[in-house]
């Protein structure tokens, strides 16, 4: 119970990494509030689970591509738990496409959702804490290792990540005043929904898994213990930092 009475927004968290986030922050102690885009019926699952905890919990409707929704969703988060302490930036996605045929309405969706989402999320969370008047406060970004590594056909999303790191890297600094810290998570191959059609083709899944050196895709336990972690009074003096989740894979990798 390292989280006790700590009030949590986490994006896209009715499915995959973000439904375990939350989760295991509610087994903590916090109260979390959860986002759906397109499925209020897992929201209101996710939530509900919380709630079966003993915990605080709504489920809040919310498109982390429009900033105006954006800002909506972090000032509900707010006035739904009387503050927020910690924010969990984990709504992403990915489109697979050959640089040659990118879209430009997939290159901004993916931009929006990864990056200009979290840009405008962040702020929201940092002028509320700053307008609370007490220091404190943690951004934890759920990143990729692609922030680092080349993942070639997913050129916006690396260019997302990438972009990820350097807006959490600039953060750590100028959010220190306040007491915010911010970190990045970069988790490996996890087994969710986002990488679906990967765990459906059997040729594709064994190359992988051949290049991670701990032998299995990563689970959403994996990530959302790395979050506790950064959420939690041990991690107080951490920020700036990059924490990689990915069973070996970056030391280990070649193209996919
Ligand atoms: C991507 C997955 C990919 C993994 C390892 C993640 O960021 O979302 O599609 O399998 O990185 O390359």
């Amino acid at each position: 119970m390292k989280l006790q009475g700590r009030r949590v927004l986490v994006t896209g968290s009715s499915q995959g990494i973000g439904r375990e986030v939350a989760l295991r922050l509610a087994q903590e102690g916090a109260d979390v509030i959860v986002n759906y885009r397109s499925h209020p019926e897992e929201g209101e699952s996710a939530s509900a689970e919380i709630r079966a905890l003993g915990r605080r919990s709504v489920a809040v409707g919310a498109d982390l591509a429009n900033v105006a929704e954006v800002r909506t969703l972090v000032e509900r988060a707010a006035q739904e738990l009387g503050g927020l302490d910690i924010l969990v930036n984990n709504a992403g996605i990915e489109v697979h496409d050959a640089f040659l045929d990118v879209r430009e309405e997939d290159y901004d969706r993916v931009l929006a959702v990864n990056l200009k989402g979290v840009f405008f999320a962040t702020q929201s969370f940092a002028r509320l804490r700053r307008n609370a008047g007490q220091p404190g406060g943690r951004v934890i970004n759920i990143s990729s290792v692609h922030e680092d590594l080349p993942f070639p056909n997913f050129t916006p999303y690396c260019a997302s990540k990438g972009g990820l790191k350097m807006l959490m890297r600039n953060l750590s600094i100028e959010l220190a005043p306040l007491g915010i810290t911010v970190n990045n998570i970069a988790p490996g191959a996890i087994e969710t929904p986002i990488n679906a059609k990967l765990l459906h083709d059997p040729a594709k899944l064994s190359a992988l898994v051949a290049n991670i050196p701990l032998a299995r895709l990563g689970k959403t336990q994996d990530v959302a213990g790395a979050v506790a972690f950064l959420a939690s009074e041990d991690a107080a003096y951490v920020t700036g930092a990059t924490l990689v989740v990915d069973g070996g894979l970056t030391w280990n990798y070649s193209e996919q």
